[in-house]
């Protein structure tokens, strides 16, 4: 049974003898209620793939050969999967906690019927092995970041994506949905977001630092009938859309449509060009209020229970410009007469507010780490990218966190160190390192003994990141993305498990194949994969750890980074 072994991420135990029993035409399953839309997923994939049908029947039907039932002994999102010799026939049981464990469960499933189960279409016999497979993932927070402010992506491409998602059993899909170069998401109360703030005339081609421009638009949007149906296809995969929508940074397409919110009075252009922008929120009372509508019309399009708010590298030049603002802070208490505080700690009063409107409509607002404060509500997710060190305190202060450092899960960086890598920005990050992620390694646990202790926060789980500056289409995405959210999909879920490389060439490739994922092959890439004269900006990540350890040096921080805003941005 040659794909039995090859599962990706691997289950906790898989015993199989190598026998395989083909599944009947017309097959009766059954399926509790609660697992539906899991057991729904797998009858239709199967169905498309293999040319056959499967028929649903009740879910206390005694002759349905394939059964999705609970089985709440196991976790949430576990689940038990055994097929056995019906006579002669396959008869498939699975057990699952809950619907996150039936989700888990199709997939590896699908895996288990070999390739041909990653097609949409074909005329074959669906064999599985006779196994057991008993499973359950280390974290529950199992998230891929897709950032389509930067390049839009089509609707077809992000359905696309969260199968692939899916498949890999990561549960989040963090959707950028807004920055300084497109804003992405049509809202009825501030049409201009879409009508100007969605479309550029230009894009930089490479690094920021070439000052090189392809002069021609670039632009796109969902509407709220478009994301409503993307979180509906993920929810039927098990997978949670976290919209992000960014501030008081990373907000120049917003003031480009809506200048008045703007620290910087004057006009303002979607921006063309890639790293930080000054062009930052005037966080009056008026810009709370607007964002609270933004985000009351986000909440009725998705249904996750964190909305993300953004918040990272927010240049304070614009701020310390003008008195009033200046004035504010003091006003508001965060500037003491003494000098005490900082005109910064507007960056996380705003968001404070604006978490504490989620909060009352009964969602968690997710923050990147350069928000965490002491203005920072504590029931607020910190997402820490610039190292694992503001992770340690953020625990430390009662902060839930999820970890995507940027030194090791983003996926936009370069998958090896040649030339012939296109656009080649951050640090090396091949599909090893990736699969040796560990969101609390060794270094820092002795470095912060603390953290093995009982701190008031909780890590989540973690995330990987899939930057779009130099992502223009789903094929570049594919690239960037594959084999190595494979790997980082195995080291959230079972990271001791052995033999990754071997399950990932002799099985899983050919999974990615069957579905059209145009993955970046192992010794490098294919000749139209390449972007030759298309500058990046390498970093050189033993040189980072070197000078900053555990904190990293990732994103732009003011007064450190000279003069030039984005002199340092985490990304080219
Ligand atoms: C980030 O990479 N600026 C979160």
């Amino acid at each position: 049974m040659p794909y039995a072994a090859d599962v990706v991420p691997a289950p906790v135990s898989l015993r199989t003898d190598g026998e395989a029993l083909a599944l009947r035409d017309g097959a009766r399953i059954a399926a509790d209620p609660d697992l539906r839309d899991a057991a729904r997923w797998w009858r239709r994939a199967s169905e498309d793939a293999f040319g056959l049908d499967l028929v649903p029947t009740g879910p206390s039907d005694p002759d349905a050969d394939v059964t999705f039932g609970v089985d709440t002994s196991l976790p949430a999102d576990g689940y038990r999967v055994t097929v056995a010799d019906g006579g002669g026939h396959a008869v498939v049981r699975v057990a699952a906690g809950a619907a996150a464990g039936a989700h888990a469960a199709a997939q590896t499933l699908r895996q288990l019927a070999g390739p041909q189960a990653f097609r949409r279409a074909g005329r074959a016999a669906l064999a599985l092995p006779v196994v057991t497979v008993d499973d359950a993932p280390r974290f529950g927070w199992r998230g891929v970041l897709l950032d389509v402010a930067r390049h839009f992506l089509p609707k077809a491409d992000v359905l696309r994506f969260v199968d692939l998602a899916a498949a890999h059993h990561l549960n989040v899909l963090q959707l950028h949905l807004t920055d300084d170069q497109g804003w992405r998401i049509e809202v009825e109360r501030y049409p201009r977001l879409t009508e100007v703030g969605s479309w550029r005339h230009e894009s930089g081609v490479g690094t920021w630092r070439a000052e090189r421009y392809d002069g021609r638009p670039h632009g796109g949007c969902y509407t709220r009938d478009d994301l409503r149906e993307i979180v509906a296809y993920a929810r039927e995969r098990g997978v949670t859309v976290v919209p992000e929508i960014g501030s008081p940074g990373h907000v120049q397409a917003l003031l480009t449509a809506y200048p008045e919110l703007a620290a910087r009075p004057g006009t303002h252009e979607v921006r063309t060009t890639w790293g930080i922008s000054e062009d930052v929120i005037d966080p009056s009372d008026a810009a709370v209020d607007f964002f609270a509508g933004v985000l009351d019309e986000v909440c009725e399009v998705f249904d996750s229970p964190f909305v993300a708010l953004g918040g990272d590298e927010v240049p304070t030049t614009a701020w310390r410009e003008r008195p009033d603002i200046v004035a504010r802070a003091a006003g508001l208490g965060l500037v003491g007469p003494d000098g005490e505080g900082d005109v910064a700690r507007l960056h996380g009063w705003f968001l404070a507010r604006l978490a504490e409107h989620l909060r009352s409509k009964g969602r968690r607002a997710v923050v990147w780490d350069e928000a965490f404060g002491p203005d920072l509500p504590r029931d607020v997710v910190v997402t820490c990218w610039r190292g694992h060190a503001v992770a340690a305190d953020a625990l430390a202060a009662g902060h839930d966190v999820v970890m995507a450092p940027e030194q090791q899960v983003y996926l936009d960086h370069r998958a090896a160190d040649g030339d012939d890598e296109p656009v080649p920005v951050g640090f090396v990050r091949t599909v090893a390192d990736v699969r040796a992620f560990e969101p609390l390694p060794a270094g820092l646990l002795e470095a912060r003994p603390e953290l093995a202790g009982d701190l008031p926060g909780t890590v989540l789980g973690a995330q990987a990141q899939l930057w779009s500056e130099h992502l223009d289409s789903a094929r570049r995405v594919d690239y960037a993305a594959f084999p190595r959210l494979a790997a980082f999909a195995e080291a959230v879920w079972n990271p001791a498990a052995p033999g990754f490389d071997e399950r990932l060439r002799d099985g899983h490739l050919a999974r990615l194949d069957a579905a059209g994922v145009e993955y970046r092959p192992l010794d490098g890439p294919r000749p139209w994969q390449q972007r030759p004269g298309v500058a990046g900006w390498p970093r050189d990540l033993g040189a980072e750890r070197a000078a900053a350890g555990w904190a990293g040096m990732g994103g732009w921080v003011e007064g450190r980074d000279g003069a030039e805003p984005g002199e340092r941005p985490g990304r080219g």
